[in-house]
C-alpha cells in the first residue's frame, strides 16, 4: 500500500517563487486509464514560472510541475503499455510533477529504456520532445535540408543545448543567441556553428553578416517580448518564426501585413501539448528522442540538482537567467 501522504510543490495564489510551499498531498490509487508514479526526479522547465506567476491562467492551489521520471507503481484500468515496476518518463498536462509521486493519465507517460538514467529522463521528456517537434515538424515551405541556416535564440538554456546538438545531428547551421559570452560559447560547444551574445551585440546585424546578407529559414524564438519584432528580419522570403515562449514576455500581436512587407513570412505558435495529445504520437516522438540519445548524438546537460524542497530557488535562478541546460529536483 502507497503512505497516504506525498511531499509536493504547491502554489496557493499566483505569484513569485516565495509563494511555493512544501506540502503533504494525498495519494490514492490510479483510476481507468492513470497510472500511479513514485518519482526519482522531476524536471524544472520555464512553463512551471509561467504557471506559477499566473501568465498561464491555471485553477488554484496548484502543484507544479510537467516533466517527471520513476518507477510505476499501480495501473488503473485499460492502461496496457505499462506495469507496475516499470521505469518510465513523461512530459504532461496536468501539472503535479513536483512530488515524491502521483496518478495521473497514463497517455503520455512511456517507458524509459535502460540505459537511461533518471535524472535524464526527468530532463529531457518535455525539452526533448519539444526539440523533436520544433526540427522536425514546425519547417518551413519545403521543409528543412542538411546545410539550411536557422535561429535558435536562448540557445544556452535547457530546450536550446539539446536544439543545438539536435540540429548538428540533422547537418543544420544553427545560429544560437544567449545572454552571455560564457552562454555563447557554450551553445558552440554543443553543436551551435555561431552563437551571439544578444545582450550586447545586434542579433539581426550579425544573423545577416553570418549568412552573407541571406537571413534564415526559420528563427526558433521561445523569448517572445524582447526578440520577436527583429526576429521577422533575419528571416529569408517565405520563411517561419515559431514563437515558441515567452521567457522576457508575451510576443506582441502581429500585423498581418508586416508579414507581407518582409517577404511573404509564416508565423506560428505551437505547443508540445498539441503534438502529445495521443498515446500514439506521444510515443513514436519519444521513440526518436531515445534513439538520437542513445546514439550519442545528442546527450541530455543535467547542469544542476535541487532538493524538490528548494523548488523556489530553482524558480529565482531559472528567471535570474543563471541556469544553463537542464535542471532537476530530486525528491
Ligand atoms: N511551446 C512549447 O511547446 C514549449 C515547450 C518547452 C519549452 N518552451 C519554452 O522554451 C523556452 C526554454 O525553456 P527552458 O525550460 O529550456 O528554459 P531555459 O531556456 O533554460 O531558460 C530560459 C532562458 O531564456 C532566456 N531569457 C531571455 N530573456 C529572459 C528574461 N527576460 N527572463 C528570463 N529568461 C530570459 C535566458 O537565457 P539567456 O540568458 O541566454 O538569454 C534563460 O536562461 C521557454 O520560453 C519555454 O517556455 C516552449
Amino acid at each position: 500500500m502507497p503512505a497516504a501522504t506525498v511531499k509536493a510543490i504547491q502554489v496557493p495564489h499566483a505569484g513569485g517563487a516565495d509563494a511555493m510551499q512544501l506540502v503533504d498531498l494525498p495519494i490514492g490509487e490510479p483510476g481507468p486509464g492513470e497510472v500511479r508514479i513514485r518519482h526519482h526526479a522531476c524536471g524544472l522547465n520555464f512553463i512551471d514560472v509561467y504557471q506559477r506567476s499566473g501568465l498561464y491562467a491555471l485553477p488554484m492551489p496548484l502543484t507544479l510541475g510537467m516533466e517527471g521520471a520513476g518507477v510505476i507503481e499501480a495501473v488503473g484500468a485499460g492502461v496496457t503499455h505499462l506495469r507496475a515496476g516499470d521505469r518510465a518518463a513523461y512530459a504532461s498536462a496536468p501539472p503535479g510533477a513536483y512530488c515524491e509521486a502521483r496518478v495521473m493519465p497514463a497517455k503520455c507517460v512511456v517507458q524509459l529504456p535502460d540505459g537511461i538514467d533518471f535524472e535524464t529522463g526527468a530532463a529531457m521528456m518535455l525539452k526533448g520532445l519539444t526539440v523533436q517537434y520544433l526540427l522536425k515538424k514546425t519547417l518551413p515551405q519545403g521543409g528543412l535540408q542538411p546545410g539550411d541556416s536557422v535561429l535558435f535564440h536562448a540557445a544556452a538554456g535547457g530546450v536550446g543545448l539539446i536544439a543545438c546538438q539536435w540540429a548538428r545531428a540533422l547537418g543544420l547551421r544553427l545560429i544560437g543567441t544567449a545572454g552571455s559570452d560564457e552562454k555563447c560559447a557554450l551553445a558552440v560547444q554543443h553543436g551551435a556553428e555561431h552563437a551571439i551574445n544578444y545582450r550586447r551585440e545586434d542579433f539581426v546585424a550579425r544573423v545577416k553578416e553570418l549568412t552573407g546578407g541571406r537571413g534564415v529559414k526559420v528563427v526558433y524564438d521561445s523569448v517572445g517580448l524582447d526578440t520577436f519584432e527583429k526576429s521577422l528580419d533575419v528571416l529569408q522570403p517565405f520563411g517561419l518564426l515559431a514563437n515558441f515562449g515567452n521567457a522576457s514576455g508575451k510576443a506582441p500581436p502581429v500585423d498581418l501585413g508586416v508579414l507581407a512587407a518582409k517577404g511573404s513570412l509564416y508565423v506560428t505558435r505551437p505547443t508540445l501539448f498539441t503534438h502529445i495529445a495521443t498515446r500514439e504520437s506521444t510515443q513514436a516522438m519519444a521513440d526518436d528522442l531515445f534513439a538520437v540519445v542513445g546514439s550519442g548524438e545528442v546527450r541530455i546537460p543535467v547542469e544542476r540538482r535541487y532538493a524538490l524542497a528548494d523548488a523556489a530557488q530553482a524558480h529565482r535562478d531559472l528567471e535570474a537567467r543563471l541556469t544553463t541546460g537542464c535542471s532537476v529536483l530530486l525528491p
